[in-house]
């Protein structure tokens, strides 16, 4: 039903026939399915476009994220991870699977992202890393950040998931930590169905991620000094079976990244239009009633981010406005990333004891996590369906 107002997906034109054809044609010539040659050719791909040495593919965001904390498991027994209170689960759930102690620090409500201020006061003489995310296409960095993490030696992990593209000082965010992450699930930038993409200049990490993406397994480094190694130190394993680490299959097969190969050529082209997008629906937006005072610097854009403003902040207006999306059939996720403050989430207060009065704390987190909203852009959606769209919302 494209096109039609009253049926506002969050997701609606991101696999073609022609991502199909092509997927077809690789199925016929009876290749290996599992990960080979196309995994390979994407990830190639993959780094040449972002602009970083090496990229692991897998087979979600959420396996990026764990295997990027496995990777500090392996060099660190313990210590302290700060992440931000709006994040995806997965981003803590990896750090508490890992033993690390999850930090929460709030945001600021122009980036959705990690506020200064709160981070600094929370860095202390056990904190391995910050694991940043960067919120629905906006830029989470900032020179004071990247100065901090360099100044206490702090390690600098970016959770890339919903802001393929974005930029900070002209450079694409995902290359200036340590290991960055990246989803390709179904509604992002562009998609391999499910999947996700490990990435950094660091050949150890790209080692030990490749390693750890496969059961821990040695054979699947390339580094012939590593297989080296354990050889001589291991002889009375098989070489091919030689498990350096404890670890999970997280691998993803060579149709997902045919599909990846496809939808790279329309990366640039796509977020441009999405952009463009989520610039006319913040300049139609009622500035009364609806926070549009982000900072737009390098923002790759995939869903309009709805925040409603100080006075519309309660729950009888709440009501009316998910009625009227529902009653209109526009798709709407409230909370935006990962449903808001993750310290509310059972996962997190139960283990960890958090309660309302902890939560209240992170108040910016907690403004998105009750009036915050995503609704979709996709790259084929005309300005006059915004325009209604942005009239629908303009008159609750
Ligand atoms: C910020 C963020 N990180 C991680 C993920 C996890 O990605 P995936 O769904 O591919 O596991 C998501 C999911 O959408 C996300 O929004």
């Amino acid at each position: 039903m494209k096109n039609n107002l009253f049926s506002h997906k969050l997701m609606e034109d991101n696999i073609s026939t022609k991502h199909l054809s092509a997927i077809t044609k690789f199925i016929k010539k009876k290749p290996i399915l599992t990960n080979n040659v196309k995994v390979k050719e994407f990830e190639k791909k993959w780094s040449s476009w972002l602009g970083v040495k090496y990229s692991v593919f897998v087979n979600s965001g959420s396996s990026a994220n764990l295997l990027s904390i496995a990777y500090l498991k392996s060099k660190y027994q313990k210590g302290e991870i700060i992440v931000p209170t709006l994040t995806w689960s997965s981003d803590i759930a990896s750090i508490l699977h890992n033993n690390f102690k999850p930090v929460f620090v709030d945001i600021n409500l122009n980036n959705l992202a990690i506020s200064l201020e709160n981070l600094k006061r929370k860095i202390n003489k056990n904190t391995v890393a910050i694991f940043l995310t960067h919120i629905l296409g906006l830029n989470g960095l900032t020179s004071e950040i990247i100065k901090l993490v360099k100044n206490k030696k702090i390690i600098l992990l970016e959770d890339c998931c919903e802001s393929h593209g974005a930029k900070f000082n002209s450079k694409k965010i995902g290359t200036y930590g340590l290991i960055s992450n990246f989803s390709f699930y179904y509604a992002h930038h562009m998609t391999t169905i499910e999947g996700g993409m490990i990435c950094t200049n660091s050949k150890e990490v790209y080692e030990i991620c490749r390693m750890l993406r496969s059961h821990g397994m040695v054979r699947e480094t390339t580094s012939p000094k590593i297989k080296k190694y354990y050889v001589k130190k291991y002889p009375d394993l098989n070489s091919q079976f030689i498990f350096s680490l404890p670890s999970y299959n997280v691998r993803s097969t060579e149709i997902n990244a045919v599909l990846g190969i496809e939808q790279i050529k329309e990366l640039n082209k796509n977020i441009k239009k999405r952009n463009a997008n989520f610039i006319h629906f913040l300049k139609k937006l009622d500035k009364e009633k609806f926070y549009t005072k982000f900072n737009l610097n390098g923002q790759s854009n995939y869903a309009f981010i709805i925040i409603f403003n100080k006075n519309y902040r309660n729950i009888k207006f709440r009501k009316k406005f998910e009625k009227i999306l529902n009653k209109k059939k526009i798709e709407f996720r409230r909370g935006t990333s990962g449903g808001g403050n993750q310290m509310r989430q059972p996962y997190v207060r139960n283990s960890l004891k958090f309660n309302e009065k902890d939560f209240r704390k992170f108040s910016n987190t907690e403004i998105v996590h009750h009036y915050g909203y995503y609704i979709g852009n996709f790259p084929g959606l005309s300005k006059n369906k915004i325009n209604k769209l942005t009239d629908v919302l303009n008159n609750i």
